[in-house]
């Protein structure tokens, strides 16, 4: 597909989207987001690939959704647009996605790389939620997923008072997965995406509906839901490789089947 506010590329198994519009710093107007969520759905359905890279550039990931866009809709517009519903078509992306992060990210921006499944930051990644400079709240998920993963006391100080953080401070928050050089971080992010891209496929696809599955559900639940899919996969042909690789000390061969 043509893409005029994305760039996409194959690395080996990963799929890499860039964010491509770095004159409004990756601001996520209709069409960015149409076009990050097309380009995630063919890539989820690509055999080939086994993991998704989503990255903008040094300055920004992303600033937010784009507010010119917003300013002066009226609530039926915002409803018909659906722009904000496109950031649940990213949270239904089967295989994993890695958000490489340098710069702002900030708003809708921190929403979507909240959406993905990890995030690789560079030292110089700041994320934050500024709704309230606007006049509003996170509408794309910000207030509930930023809340399960920092905690109530740092989310609330960052919806109700525009309190960034570093790369180090999500860190420790458990935001983020690992902070590297600002130069490396969409190196780092292809390398555990390759990493990621080369295990067993229907294990992944489980492991990452589980994760997530964890957010929705009581421990009952889940961990009844997590039995039965642990089970499930014993009817896969890769789980009899898998065990009966490690019994026969060499590597996996996975088919995805
Ligand atoms: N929407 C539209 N345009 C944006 C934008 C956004 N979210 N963020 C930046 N831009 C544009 C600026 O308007 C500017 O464009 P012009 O050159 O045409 O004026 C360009 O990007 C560069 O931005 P700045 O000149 O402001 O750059 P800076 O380095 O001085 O400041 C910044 C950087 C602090 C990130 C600042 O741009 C900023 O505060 N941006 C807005 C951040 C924000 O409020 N995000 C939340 C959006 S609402 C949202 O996301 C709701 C939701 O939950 C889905």
């Amino acid at each position: 597909m043509a893409y005029s506010m994305i760039v996409t590329e194959e690395r080996g198994q990963v799929g890499l989207i860039r964010i491509n519009r770095p004159k409004a710093l990756n601001a996520l107007n209709h069409d960015v987001m149409t076009e990050i969520c097309q380009a995630l759905e063919e890539f989820d359905e690509r055999q080939e690939i086994g993991s998704i890279v989503l990255t903008g550039d040094e300055r920004a990931f992303a600033a937010g959704a784009d507010i010119k866009e917003m300013v002066e809709s009226n609530p039926v517009e915002m409803l018909e647009r659906e722009t904000i519903e496109l950031w649940d078509r990213v949270a239904v992306i089967k295989k994993p996605i890695i958000a490489a992060v340098s710069g702002w990210c900030l708003g809708g921006g921190n929403e979507l790389a909240m959406t993905c499944d990890m995030i690789v930051a560079s030292e110089n990644a700041k994320f934050g939620q500024p709704e309230i400079n606007l006049g509003v709240i996170p509408g794309a998920g910000g207030t509930q997923r930023l809340t399960r993963a920092v905690g109530k006391a740092v989310a609330m100080e960052m919806v109700l008072n525009n309190r960034h953080l570093t790369a180090s401070e999500a860190l420790g928050l458990g935001l983020i997965n690992r902070v590297v050089p600002t130069e490396r971080c969409l190196e780092e992010a292809l390398e555990l995406g390759a990493e990621i891209a080369a295990r067993a496929p229907l294990a992944l696809r489980i492991g990452k509906q589980m994760v997530n599955q964890a957010f929705e559900t009581s421990l009952k639940e889940g961990i009844a839901d997590e039995r039965r899919s642990f089970y499930l996969l014993f009817s896969s042909e890769d789980q009899k490789e898998g065990m009966r690789a490690f019994s026969e000390k060499r590597e996996p061969d996975w088919k995805g089947r």
